[in-house]
């Protein structure tokens, strides 16, 4: 900080910008960003569309992995009329391993619905379409089309919560303090640094206090910790049995249904265990053997299969081909595994 300069202020002594000049507490953040970013190669163009991929990506994904899928995602589909072209399982393969498979199912539906049409240029345009939600609307106006508007995610949550020392911030209060110090002139640039201050520097465990810009006047710095409290979470645990089904070319898998995983392929599963019986009927297996247990996170839900393995007179696919969730990734492993062992013999 400079000693004497003068800092624009509201009455309590926080920042707060004024319309039509960008005033020193953003020419700070602005500063830190322009040497601190990273080199992400979505900030390394103005097309709608890839803009579009990043933040659907990133909503629920680390940068680090959010990066191969944001590449393997545009070279396959690299437009939208591309996209609108393909079929849900072909976008779902590619989007396979990144979870939230409902945001990639969406995008094909998006895509199908403008029909070759650009997308909406602003942030009420694309708030209308299936899919997009405020975030990702603020986050394409701001950054593809320079609307002023502000994004909240995550990261600014927290950066405005210990900046304000609030412990529990509305989202109404959270989207009137981002849009409040936005600094119009580049919304997109704006909206990209103040998330980035949150991912580099007011970090949730170790925050760096002693790098950050606005150190001076965050309220909430002598105890970050604190601002914001952790929501409360519940995660249901699901108990669920699987049968894997070993056929003349491959495992059986089924088509799911369902907002958890729908549209991916997996093994069969029932949620009791008397319901293995059934699985058994529907695909030909005579017994079949308990080889295992796999255990899953998801955001709201922690599963546990208890695995089946049996043999099948039917055919069976190749699950190279066939989009399939982590959840059934591991499953995979451990039936193949069994299935080289001979567990059958155990
Ligand atoms: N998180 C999500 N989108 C981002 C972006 N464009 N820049 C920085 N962090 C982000």
């Amino acid at each position: 900080m400079v000693a004497g300069r003068t800092r624009p202020t509201n009455p309590r002594g926080y920042p707060w910008a004024v319309p039509g000049r960008t005033c020193a507490f953003q020419k700070e953040l602005l500063a830190w960003y322009a040497k601190n970013k990273r080199p992400l190669p979505w900030r390394q163009t103005r097309d709608p569309y890839a803009i579009l991929v990043a933040e659907v990506l990133l909503q629920q994904t680390r940068v680090d992995q959010a990066l191969n899928y944001y590449h393997r995602f545009l070279e396959k589909f690299p437009s939208l009329r591309e996209l609108a072209c393909a079929g849900e399982e072909e976008v779902l393969k590619v989007w396979e391993g990144a979870g939230y498979y409902r945001r990639a199912r969406q995008l094909v539906r998006l895509a199908k619905e403008l029909g070759g049409r650009e997308l909406p240029r602003t942030f009420a345009g694309l708030l209308e379409l299936p899919g997009i939600g405020p975030y990702t609307a603020a986050a394409v106006a701001s950054i593809a089309f320079g609307e002023p508007v502000a994004v909240v995610d995550g990261n600014v949550r927290r950066v405005l919560a210990r900046l304000w020392a609030q412990e529990n911030p509305t989202p109404a209060w959270l989207r009137e303090r981002a849009q409040s110090l936005l600094d119009p002139q580049d919304p997109g640039t704006w909206n990209q640094a103040l998330m980035e201050l949150g991912a580099l520097v007011c970090v949730p465990k170790q925050p760096r206090c002693s790098a950050c810009p606005w150190a001076a006047f965050c309220a909430g710095k002598s105890d970050p910790h604190r601002f914001p409290q952790p929501r409360p979470r519940r995660v249901k645990v699901l108990r669920v049995w699987a049968l894997a089904a070993r056929g003349r070319q491959g495992f059986i898998f089924e088509k799911r249904e369902g907002p958890l995983l729908g549209g991916l392929w997996g093994f069969p599963l029932v949620h009791e265990a008397q319901g293995v019986g059934k699985l058994l009927e529907r695909y030909g297996v005579d017994r079949a053997w308990p080889i295992g247990t796999v255990r899953h996170s998801f955001t709201h839900r922690a599963v546990t299969v208890e695995v089946y393995l049996g043999f099948s007179p039917l055919q069976g696919d190749d699950p190279r081909v066939r989009p399939l969730s982590r959840l059934d990734r591991k499953i995979l492993v451990l039936a193949e595994a069994a299935v080289v062992e001979g567990a059958p013999r155990l």
